[in-house]
Order: structure tokens, then sequence, then C-alpha cells
């Protein structure tokens, strides 16, 4: 087992009452985090890249090749999907044609009809080659690769109506927010959750995973939540032991200063930080690959 699509795992995981852990990609050393974490885990991972990332490593083609190559030189035996996280509309058909297994078009900030319309687009052409689609309703809050979103609670109504387009997974603004929370936060909104989580069959995706407190993930994901997004966990993890590194003088000592060795500190926080987190996803049952895949 290798490279999947999302579909039967994200939905298996919203019917178990557990969620799959979707973690960005900005390199080969985040790349072998995320796949070396999941498969000492012996748990399905989803790997994504933002269109920023993804222009940073030289195309959709080569994540792509990347993740896959990644794959078959580890060799990671548990099922990896390879996702666009927040793509506009030009992005998620460079995905599909590049090889994605899945796509987030994220047309949130498009009026809802023109949102509703691309989605459709979005679902016909990834559907024709087998691949998933995730769609966004109400924006997320803060800022994420140039990316800004408000912040709003979704509406229960183009929830259903993006639904109804045929798409594999939603997400929700539901108080949610990229990066670091402030401190005022509200927190999640439950009431509006339930709201959706009734009205639409689908997996919901909970963006923003890094600030929100384990309890609030594990109630999330105990109404609907099955994929759990999150980047600037690992972003800092990786800062902060690169900075320590440094700030121990490492760097100076014999050939601290290969980046085989500068990196690899970060490396292992994200891979520290891809098992601790993975352990927020709820009780999965012991097998996790549907009998679909
Ligand atoms: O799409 C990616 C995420 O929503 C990550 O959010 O950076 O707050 O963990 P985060
Ligand atoms: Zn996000």
């Amino acid at each position: 087992m290798s490279l999947v699509r999302g579909t039967e795992l994200f939905a298996a995981a919203r019917k178990g009452h557990y969620a799959i852990g979707a973690f960005n990609t900005n390199n080969l050393e985040w790349t072998r985090a995320i796949l070396g974490a999941s498969q000492e885990l012996n748990l399905p991972v989803l790997i994504q890249t933002s269109m920023g990332a993804a222009k940073y490593m030289g195309g959709y083609e080569l994540c792509q090749q990347l993740v896959e190559a990644t794959i078959k030189s580890m060799n990671i035996t548990v099922p990896v999907v390879m996702h666009l996280d927040h793509g506009n509309f030009e992005a998620a058909k460079a995905a599909i044609a590049a090889g994605y297994n899945s796509v987030m078009f994220d047309g949130h900030d498009l009026p809802f009809d023109e949102n509703l319309e691309k989605t459709k687009e979005i679902v016909a052409l990834a559907h024709s080659k087998g691949i998933s689609v995730e769609a966004e309703v109400g924006s997320i809050g803060g800022t994420e690769d140039g990316v800004t979103g408000e912040g709003e609670l979704a509406s229960v109504d183009e929830a259903k109506q993006l639904a109804a387009t045929g798409i594999d997974y939603l997400a929700a603004g539901i108080g949610n927010i990229h990066g670091q929370y402030p401190a005022n936060w509200k927190g999640l909104n439950f009431d509006r959750l339930k709201e959706i989580a009734d009205a639409v069959e689908q997996p919901l995706v909970l963006h923003g995973g890094s600030g929100i407190p384990q309890d609030q993930v594990e109630k999330a994901i105990s109404m609907g939540v099955a994929k759990l997004n999150i980047n600037t966990e690992c972003q800092l993890a990786f800062a902060k032991a690169t900075r320590q590194y440094i700030e121990a003088g490492k760097d100076k000592v014999g050939k601290g200063f290969d980046p085989r060795k500068l990196l690899l500190p970060g490396t292992n926080a994200i891979k520290d930080t891809v098992k601790e987190i993975d352990g927020w996803m709820g009780t999965r049952p012991v097998k996790m690959v549907p009998e679909e895949l």
C-alpha cells in the first residue's frame, strides 16, 4: 500500500469517530519526518503542500514525485494521501494533472455561487481520474501562506450545497484560525459544528489544528471531524530545535555545519510532533485500512 486517494480513508474515519492527520510538507526533511513517524505508528497519513510550498519546492510534479519516491526509498507501507492544501482553481487543476491523490479547492474568497460552480468543475475533473476533493465553506481565520481568512462561521445551508456537489470532505469555518491563536480566542463553535455535521454526511476537516487545545480537538473528532490539518506546530518545532542546536554552538564543532547534521534536530522534532499529535486522533480500529482500498 502506498499512495491512495482520501475518500475511503476519511469516510471510514468519520464513521468510526477518529481522525487522520494531515501534515504540510516543505522539503525532503519534512517529507521524511512525516512519513517516518506515520510508518513507526503504523497509521495512514495525508501529506499536503500549500500552493506556496509547491512553488518553493519546484512545482506540483516535483512534489508528487518527491513524495512517491520517498515512500519507495523508505519502504513506507502505510496508506499515504498526497494532497493539495488551500488550492485556487488553477492550482487544483495543476495538482490533478501532476497526479496528486486529493486536492482542496478553496473558493472561500469567491462569491458563494462561484465557489459552488468551480467546486463542481473540480469535482467532475478530479473524480474522472479517481482523485478526492475537499472544499471550504466559511473562511478559516488568520493567514497561511499569504491566504488570509477572517474566520467567519460557515453557513449550514452553504455547507449543504457544497456537500451536494459530491465533494469527498468539507472544511468548515467553526471559529478555527491558522497559525497561533490570540489569547482572547473564544474556542471552537461546537453548536455550529453539530449543525453542519447533522446536515452533511461527508467527513469534516478541521484546519488550523496547531493551536487548538487537545480536548477541543477530541470533541470535534467525536462530532464528525475526520481530518486534522497541522502546519504551524511542525514549523515551530523545527525552528526551536534548529535554534537550540545553533545556540549551543553545535554547528561550530567538527562538521556540525553540514546540513545533514544541522537539519537533523529540526527533522526529529517534526517527527516527534507528528507522533504527539497523532495521539489526539481518537481510538482507531486495529484494522485502519477500509476494505475498498
Ligand atoms: O491547511 C493547513 C492548516 O489548516 C494548518 O493550520 O498552521 O494552524 O496548523 P496550522
Ligand atoms: Zn488550512
